[in-house]
């Protein structure tokens, strides 16, 4: 199948429905991205402030991790209200300037949707805990009977994500459900009123000019827990991939989706949505891209997997071959706010033969720096990036990736915020947790916070990430940046028809793709250097230096159409 895209470039044109197909989207962390007001803390005003910076890098979206109102018990995934932006972040004002400052570059806007739980500040949870046992505002949420004589025992002796308990006992003989921290209650998807809450917040957003939206835990809404519960041990057994799992990936989640595509389709272009859904498989994955749905979900393979061209291809020709079923586009992601950034990633020793842990999402974190190898590692990083910008599909970049920065490995437990940290959640998945990679970025090479803003960082930065400054890095032709930035200005040549041939080179660790107008990328997953032949006379990009017609080790190559 042929998919081909509007000839109205992305980003172009506000009429242009299909803008999200094959778009760059930057995720921006808020409260580490940019500090306007000098306070630690990075704001909306922060945002507006870099947005030459953004149009600068070429991105076509900006997705904004949660800004809302919250306790951050959770990094701002507690939401303590969905319809306005927390006050050490700005106003809806400064939101709306934020929005006109991207939209009028050609940057389109999408937002993080939290429906899975709300911050236990929320008014619904509030009112939940304040009407009492069988009340219909306890119904918005999960609450159960405890066990034991007076309820003083859990209801079941399930563990939370972050680790520790997954019920909470709130003084009554009731406990809620929270699959994540104590301060985030799970919803109740069954109950009208929560779905009436999302659906005027979808609607809040679009009508402020949002243009999409990326979805928490899109997996986790809709739940059918039996009067009497299983046991952890039970649930973990079963099977998650039939769409019947008392808890993760039900089929019925669907219809929540099909009732928020309604609301998409009420707006000019449809507002957009991705699906974060950490399924079973790639075809339980495709349920959340269809059009009647949120139509573009999360492919999260690449997460963990090694530097390694096998892997890669194989990875690649699932998801496209994926996309053909749902009519999405692909999407192809390195590095996010959950995981650890893929510079560091990939320059770690393997670990059992692999250099991630199997079935984890969470990453290792926390190795030693000697089992780290940081140039080995920022080599693969811009090469894997340079081949996935060369894929059909839309890449999520995260922000600070394109200065090729690493995970902080040593933040002292005081300074450390993420929950799963202090939950002691199982080491072997989350080792330090996730505040690695939500170090406040570094713009300038010296001063306060490194240019962050005037005051301090809320997470401190290291000395070294003075190298990795966007003013030291702008002021270096070779820097991953200018790299970054180059490859952004040409992929828009790269992205029309949604397809790619595979051609052979003759070694296991090169792979080479042709898009149908020529361009090809070829990257050298191996170390020895791979010969280009005649193609290297039409080379117009490279994460190393192309000497003789040679692609070293660990590099990607872009060759522009024959003549
Ligand atoms: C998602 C977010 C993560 C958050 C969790 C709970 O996985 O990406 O940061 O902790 O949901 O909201």
């Amino acid at each position: 199948m042929t998919l081909t895209t509007d000839a109205v470039p992305v980003g172009d044109s506000a009429i242009d429905a299909d803008w999200w197909r094959q778009a760059v989207v930057y995720q921006v962390y808020p409260r580490s991205f940019s500090d306007a007001n000098g306070d630690g803390l990075g704001d909306i005003r922060g945002v507006v402030q870099k947005a030459d910076y953004l149009a600068g890098l070429g991105v076509d979206a900006v997705w904004l991790s949660p800004f809302y109102p919250s306790e951050l018990a959770d990094g701002g995934y507690d939401v303590a209200d969905y319809r306005d932006v927390d006050p050490r972040l700005g106003t809806l004002a400064d939101f709306d300037e934020m929005i006109a400052a991207l939209h009028s570059r050609g940057i389109k806007v999408i937002v993080d949707i939290v429906p899975n739980h709300s911050s236990n500040r929320h008014v619904l949870f509030q009112a939940a805990l304040a009407a009492g046992k069988g009340s219909p505002e306890r119904d918005r949420y999960i609450f159960r009977d405890g066990l034991g004589e007076h309820g003083e025992l859990p209801p079941a002796d399930w563990q939370s994500c972050f680790g520790g308990p997954a019920w909470e006992p709130v003084g009554d003989g009731q406990w809620y459900f929270h699959f994540f921290a104590t301060e985030q209650p799970d919803f109740n998807w069954d109950n009208p009123d929560v779905h009436a809450e999302f659906l005027q917040t979808l609607r809040f957003w679009s009508d402020r000019g949002v243009d999409g939206f990326r979805i928490d835990v899109a997996h986790g809404l809709s739940k059918d827990l039996p009067a009497a519960l299983p046991s952890q041990a039970e649930l973990d057994a079963m099977d998650a991939t039939g769409g019947r799992h008392p808890l993760w990936d039900r089929d019925a989640v669907h219809e929540i989706y099909r009732e928020w595509r309604q609301v998409f389709d009420e707006y000019d272009p449809p507002r957009i949505a991705v699906a974060e859904a950490w399924v079973a498989t790639a075809e339980r994955r495709a349920k959340y891209a269809t059009p009647d749905g949120l139509g573009q979900a999360f492919n999260f393979d690449l997460l963990e997997a090694d530097f390694d061209a096998a892997q890669f291809q194989r990875i690649v020709a699932d998801n496209l071959a994926q996309s053909e079923v749902t009519g999405s586009s692909s999407t192809w992601v390195l590095s996010n706010h959950d995981v650890v950034r893929h510079a560091t990633r990939y320059g770690l020793a393997p670990l059992n033969g692999s250099r991630v842990k199997q079935g984890s999402h969470w990453i290792l974190a926390g190795a030693p720096a000697a089992q780290i190898d940081l140039e080995q590692g920022s080599r693969r990083a811009l090469a894997a990036t340079l081949f996935l910008l060369g894929l059909p599909g839309s890449t999520y970049l995260y922000q600070g990736e394109e200065l090729g920065l690493h995970e902080v490995g040593d933040i002292a437990p005081e300074d450390r915020q993420d929950p799963a940290f202090f939950r002691g959640a199982d080491p072997d998945r989350d080792g330090l947790g996730r505040d690695g990679c939500r170090v406040p970025l570094p713009w300038t090479s010296s001063g306060a916070s490194f240019g962050f803003g005037a005051g301090g960082a809320h997470i401190p930065q290291p000395g070294w990430f003075a190298q990795y400054a966007v003013e030291a890095e702008e002021a270096d032709p070779s820097s991953s940046l200018n790299v970054y930035r180059r490859a952004l200005a040409l992929r828009h040549e790269l992205q029309t028809v949604e397809e790619l041939e595979w051609i052979r080179t003759g070694c296991a660790d090169v792979l080479r793709f042709a898009r149908p107008n020529g361009w090809q990328v070829v990257t050298n997953f191996g170390t020895e250097p791979f010969d280009l032949g005649e193609d290297a006379g039409r080379l117009v990009l490279s994460t190393q230096p192309v000497s003789g017609g040679a692609l070293p080790g660990e590099a990607t190559a872009w060759i522009a159409p024959a003549a």
